[in-house]
C-alpha cells in the first residue's frame, strides 16, 4: 500500500473511530421522553464547549432544542432548563425528588451534613436554625455591631493606593464573616482558620481526585484541621456558661432546633462559603458599575451622606439606617443581576422524575438556569443597561421569576445578611473614598464573575 493510501484509510478509520464513540455516548444516554440534545465524548461530553463558547453554549443550545435541553458536561449528565415557570417549579417542588445535586467536591467539603445535604424534617431543623442565626433579628440585634466595626476598619488607610477591589472584597468577605461567627476567640482561632480555609475553598472547584498534590487532597486536609479547630471552641464554649454574641452561640444554644457538634462544624464551613464568594463578587461588580456610571454614583453618595449626616461622629449604623438604604439595596440588585454573579442552581434526580412532558431520569442532574432570565426584556426594560433605578419599583424583587436568591424552600437564609453587609461596605467606601480605575483590568463573566489580573482602583480621599 503507499504512503497516501496508508493516510487516507488511517483518517478514514480514526474518523469512523470518533463517530462511533459519538454515537455510543449517545445510545448510552438514550431513553423514551428524555428532553432532545447532544451528549457529546464519552467522559468529557461537551465540557471544552461549555467553557471555550460560555454562554454562546447555552443560548445556542436552546436556540436548537428549545428551553429544557440535555447536555453531558463538567463529568456529568445534566437537563438544562431555561424556562422561567418551569425553574420555579423546580424550585418550589423539591419533595417531587429534585433535591440540591452540587458537585461532589463541593460536598466533600463542605460535610456529610451541610444544609445542601440534607432533606425533610433534617432540612428544616437545620434551616430553621439557620435561619434563626443570620435573620432580621440577629442582625439587628447581635450581628449588625460586628459587621460596621470591622468592615470600617477594613478600610483604614486606603488613601493614596492602588487597591485591587477583588482582593480586597474577598478578605473582607472572610474576615467579617469570621468574626460574625466567633467575634471574641483568639487570634489564634482566626489566624488558624486563615490559614486554612484557602485551600478549603479551591477544594470545593476541584475534581474529587485524592491523591497527595491535588487540590481536592488539600481541600480535604484542610477541612480536617478547620474541624479540630471548631471542634476545641465548641467543647470550651458547652462547657463554660458565658455567652457570646455571635453565630456560633446562636447554633450552639437553639433549642427549638437543635444541632449536634457535627452539624454547626459543617453548618459553619457552608456559610462561610456560601457568603464567600456571592458577597465579595456582588461588592466588587457594584463598585465597577458606579465607576462606569456617574448619576448613580452620585444617587448612592446622597443617599450615604444623607445617613452620615443623621448621625453623630462615630456613632455606629443601626438598622433603621440599613432600612433607609434603598437605592443601595437597587445597586446590590441591579449588580446581581447585570453581571449574573449567581448562573443557577443545581439539582439531582432521586427517582425518575417528569418535567414538562420529557423524563428525567433518576441520578441526572438538573441546571436551573438563571442567566437568560436576568436579561429577559419582558422583565427588565433595556435588560443590559445598569440601571438601579429599575429596582426602586419593590414589585421588581418580588417578581416570581426573581431567582438570584434561589427560591421555595431553598431560598438563601443569608439573603439580609448579605445585603447589609454589601451595603456597610459600600457605605463606607462611598463616603470616605473617591476612585479612578487603574487600565488593564479584565471582567470575565462566565463560569464566574471575576476580574483575572484584579479591579485595581487608584483610591483618595473624598
Ligand atoms: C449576594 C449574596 C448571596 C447570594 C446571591 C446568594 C444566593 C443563594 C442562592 C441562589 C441560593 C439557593 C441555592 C439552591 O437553591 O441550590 C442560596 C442558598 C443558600 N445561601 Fe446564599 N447567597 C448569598 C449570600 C449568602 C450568605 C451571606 C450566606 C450565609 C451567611 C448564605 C447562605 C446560604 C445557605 C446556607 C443556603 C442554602 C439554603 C438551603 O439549602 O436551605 N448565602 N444562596
Amino acid at each position: 500500500m503507499s504512503i497516501p493510501a496508508i493516510v487516507y484509510y488511517g483518517l478514514t478509520l480514526t474518523f469512523c473511530a470518533f463517530l462511533a464513540l459519538l454515537k455510543w455516548n449517545e445510545i448510552r444516554y438514550r431513553r423514551k421522553g428524555m428532553p432532545p440534545g447532544t451528549m457529546g465524548w464519552p467522559i468529557f461530553g461537551e465540557t471544552a464547549g461549555f467553557f471555550k463558547k460560555g454562554p454562546n453554549f447555552m443560548k445556542n443550545k436552546r436556540a436548537r432544542y428549545g428551553k429544557l435541553f440535555k447536555i453531558h458536561a463538567l463529568g456529568s449528565p445534566i437537563v438544562v432548563c431555561m424556562d422561567p415557570d418551569v425553574n420555579r417549579y423546580i424550585l418550589l417542588n423539591e419533595a417531587k425528588g429534585l433535591v440540591p445535586g452540587y458537585p461532589v467536591s463541593m460536598m466533600d467539603m463542605i460535610g456529610s451534613r451541610n444544609i445542601f445535604a440534607v432533606h425533610g424534617v433534617d432540612h428544616k431543623r437545620i434551616r430553621g436554625s439557620l435561619s434563626t442565626a443570620l435573620g432580621p433579628a440577629a442582625i439587628r440585634v447581635h450581628l449588625l455591631p460586628i459587621i460596621d466595626k470591622y468592615t470600617k476598619s477594613f478600610l483604614d488607610n486606603w488613601a493614596g493606593k492602588i487597591i485591587d477591589i477583588q482582593e480586597k472584597t474577598k478578605e473582607m468577605s472572610f474576615l467579617v464573616a469570621m468574626r460574625l461567627i466567633a467575634e471574641n476567640e483568639s487570634s489564634s482561632f482566626h489566624d488558624a482558620f486563615k490559614a486554612t480555609f484557602h485551600d478549603l475553598t479551591l477544594g470545593t472547584m476541584s475534581l474529587p481526585i485524592k491523591i497527595p498534590g491535588t487540590s481536592y487532597y488539600r481541600g480535604l486536609k484542610s477541612r480536617n484541621k478547620v474541624i479540630a479547630i471548631l471542634k476545641e471552641v465548641l467543647a470550651k464554649r458547652r462547657a463554660s456558661s458565658t455567652t457570646h454574641d455571635d453565630i456560633l452561640d446562636q447554633l450552639l444554644r437553639n433549642e427549638a432546633c437543635k444541632l449536634s457538634d457535627e452539624e454547626i462544624i459543617d453548618q459553619i464551613i457552608t456559610i462561610l462559603v456560601s457568603g464567600y464568594e456571592t458577597e465579595s463578587t456582588t461588592s466588587m461588580m457594584a463598585v465597577k458599575y458606579l465607576h462606569d456610571h456617574p448619576r448613580a454614583l452620585q444617587a448612592i453618595r446622597d443617599e450615604h451622606f444623607a445617613i452620615q449626616q443623621s448621625k453623630k461622629p462615630d456613632e455606629q449604623l443601626s438598622w433603621d439606617d440599613c432600612k433607609n438604604m434603598t437605592f443601595t439595596r437597587a445597586v446590590i440588585f441591579e449588580a446581581l443581576r447585570l453581571a449574573s454573579v449567581v448562573s443557577g442552581s443545581l439539582r439531582k434526580a432521586t427517582t425518575d422524575v417528569q418535567l414538562n412532558g420529557f423524563t428525567i431520569p433518576k441520578g441526572w442532574r438538573v441546571c436551573v438556569y438563571i442567566r437568560e432570565i436576568n436579561y429577559d426584556p419582558f422583565i427588565y426594560e433595556e435588560p443590559f443597561t445598569f440601571n438601579p433605578w429599575r429596582w426602586m419599583d419593590k414589585d421588581l424583587e418580588s417578581h416570581k421569576h426573581n431567582m438570584m436568591f434561589g427560591g421555595g424552600s431553598r431560598m438563601c437564609p443569608g439573603k439580609d445578611l448579605g445585603i447589609v453587609r454589601i451595603s456597610l461596605f459600600l457605605h463606607h467606601f462611598m463616603t470616605r473614598y473617591r476612585w479612578e480605575e487603574v487600565e488593564g483590568n479584565k471582567l470575565l463573566k462566565f463560569p464566574r464573575v471575576e476580574a483575572p489580573n484584579g479591579l485595581n482602583v487608584r483610591v483618595e480621599q473624598y
